[in-house]
């Protein structure tokens, strides 16, 4: 596919194409439409880019006049913490029921989570539920270059890192993600009729 047939796309065929870019987030690829013309995939990597970098942090003293004893007016479920919380536990509960995204499943299938052993299994779930109990999201990488023993390592190496520190890697792994799903789909060849 190129930028021509990107730009020439109306919001419904957009959406369909580009919604998972951002794991089931479909309103940023709705949001990015408003933005073509697009010039190239890098510019539209930057669309989806500063969508995600305009979002509010969910840390109340990031807020101007927010602190202490102060009513919650924002809403920590939206924002960048939401984005996270959009993806699926790897190795989660989702890969045994069948109900990831297409785009996951391939991508937990390349790191080799499709095949664990049991131990590994459990191993990679205790690690996930102290992640998301630390954190208050889930634990997000760019699986698919990686394999089932660097995803555990980097696991339990991000589990010790501070939060602020962590929100800014864990993004930073969903820019990756969807840096390489658009590169998929601009690299596709169009639909055979
Ligand atoms: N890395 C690549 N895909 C995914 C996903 O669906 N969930 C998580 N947590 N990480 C991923």
């Amino acid at each position: 596919m190129d930028i021509e047939k990107v730009n020439s796309m109306d919001f419904g065929e957009f959406v369909d194409v580009f919604g998972n870019v951002i794991e089931r987030c479909p309103l940023i690829a709705a949001a990015v439409w408003s933005q073509r013309p697009f010039s190239d995939l890098e510019d539209l990597k930057k669309h989806f880019f500063a969508f995600i970098d305009a979002l509010p942090q969910s840390d109340p003293t990031s807020i101007p006049g927010a602190g202490a004893g102060q009513p919650l007016y924002w809403d920590p479920e939206t924002g960048q913490e939401g984005i996270l919380r959009c993806h699926p536990d790897l190795a989660g509960s989702e890969l045994r029921r069948g109900t990831l995204t297409a785009e996951s499943q391939r991508e937990q299938s390349a790191a080799g989570l499709t095949s664990l052993g049991a131990d590994e299994r459990l191993r990679l779930a205790e690690l996930n539920a102290q992640y998301r109990a630390r954190f208050g999201f889930p634990f997000v990488l760019a699986a698919r270059f990686s394999d089932r023993a660097a995803v555990s390592r980097e696991l339990a190496r991000r589990l010790l890192c501070p939060s602020a520190q962590e929100l800014r890697t864990a993004l930073g792994e969903v820019k990756k993600i969807g840096s390489l799903r658009l590169a998929d789909l601009l690299r596709a060849d169009p639909a055979k009729p």
